[in-house]
């Protein structure tokens, strides 16, 4: 049976890792500044995560969500504390789209309303509605086609004003990332988010606040959103929480209630993945990961700012972007094949950084000086082939 082709692979196989290094089936090492699409919060195969999870495979890896299962609620203690977010609830999924689809299902629940408001450039999925509430037509089918969503400019605080203005009595939900990832590593500023918390206060809609990617820690808060200083009704995370076990999960503030039957799923909260999440919560607590986020973010891109060629750095925390000029096209490549080193893209010419928050100063280090040879030898046969 052939694999049905829808990743454009690079050569590699990757058979080992351990913290901020793969290693490929020729032993080759790689440092990994992509944190496999900034799943790896913890860093690879760290050995509090590993012995966690295989402890509870030991005991008991699934039963259905019919029965007490008390790592869920363990689980959800530690989130409180982590988060921040102490009277929020706690429902368990394993996907981030999985997340988003449930978060904005809820709202319509909640609200009994039917429009999504979602951003230009904005990423939450490829499941039916956090597709349709995704800026890329290319991924969205026929069916997934709705008019339930309307998109508005990302950071256009005049435009939501009217819209709300106009149709804010139909909104279910406003959904924003607090970083946009795929988009490109576009940060929301904190007074649109700030908007979008009064506007959602004055009409009675739903702020989710889609922290899959740019949450748990990564920002150099527990979620991104919160730089502005103002809570959003559902925050949907994914990615780092279980540090490349499957598991995502939706916070749900405590005006919403719940009912039996309303969400639900067969993995969602296994007891493997609470092991896994578990695991990685007690390890950002007792490494202290979240500040260490801030600080080496802040150092990374200070330093990248400095360096000559690339343009516009931006992000926040161990969540960074640059874009590349046309001189430079090839520079992820070059990165990647020459130098061994894993970043992630955005299109057309972004470079985005995620790497695991356990990340050293050493190698981050080694990253800049690396970077700094991939950009003199591009610049220097771009010079040649123009003489
Ligand atoms: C912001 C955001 N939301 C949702 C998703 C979808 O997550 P998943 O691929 O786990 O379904 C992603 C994935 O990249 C994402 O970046």
């Amino acid at each position: 049976m052939k694999l049905f082709d829808v990743y454009p692979l690079n050569d590699i196989t990757i058979t080992k890792a351990q913290g901020s290094y793969v290693w490929d089936d020729n032993g080759v090492q790689y440092l990994d500044m992509y944190g496999g699409h900034a799943v790896i919060s913890i860093g690879h195969t760290h050995p509090h995560w590993v012995k966690r999870i295989e402890e509870q495979l030991e005991k008991i890896a699934f039963y259905s969500n019919s029965v007490h299962i008390p790592l869920q609620q363990q689980l959800a203690d530690k989130l409180a504390k982590v988060s921040g977010k102490e009277d929020y609830q706690l429902f368990l999924v394993n996907s981030g789209a999985e997340a988003n689809e449930n978060a904005l299902k809820l709202a319509s629940f909640h609200t009994g309303r039917k429009k999504i408001v979602a951003f230009t450039k904005g990423f939450h999925g490829r499941t039916s509605l956090a597709v349709a509430a995704t800026d890329n037509p290319k991924i969205i089918a026929p069916v997934n086609e709705t008019d339930n969503v309307d998109f508005l400019p990302f950071n256009d605080e005049a435009a939501l004003k009217a819209y709300f203005q106009t149709k804010g009595k139909h909104v279910a939900a406003v959904i924003i990332e607090g970083i946009q990832g795929v988009g490109g590593i576009n940060l929301a500023t904190e007074s649109f988010l700030q908007l979008i918390r009064r506007l959602c206060d004055q009409h009675d809609a739903v702020f989710i606040a889609d922290s899959v990617q740019c949450g748990y820690g990564r920002s150099g808060m527990f979620f991104a959103h919160d730089y502005a200083g103002v809570n959003a009704d559902i925050y949907t995370m994914a990615k780092g929480m279980g540090n490349g076990f499957p598991v995502g999960a939706i916070l749900i503030a405590p005006h919403i209630k719940p009912k039996h039957g309303m969400l639900g799923t067969t993995f969602g909260g296994n007891h493997l993945a609470c092991a896994a999440a578990l695991a990685v919560l007690e390890v950002i607590e007792e490494e202290k990961l979240i500040d260490i986020a801030k600080q080496r973010g802040m150092y990374l891109l200070n330093r990248l700012k400095a360096i000559d060629g690339i343009e516009n750095v931006r992000g926040r925390g161990l969540m960074i972007g640059f874009d590349v000029p046309n001189e430079l096209k090839d520079l992820r490549k070059k990165l990647l094949n020459d130098f061994f080193i894993f970043t992630g893209e955005a299109k057309p010419n972004t470079i985005r950084l995620l790497p695991a928050l356990t990340i050293t100063r050493k190698q981050v280090d080694e990253f800049l000086d690396t970077l700094k040879e991939a950009i003199g030898e591009l610049k220097a046969k771009s010079a040649t082939q123009n003489a």
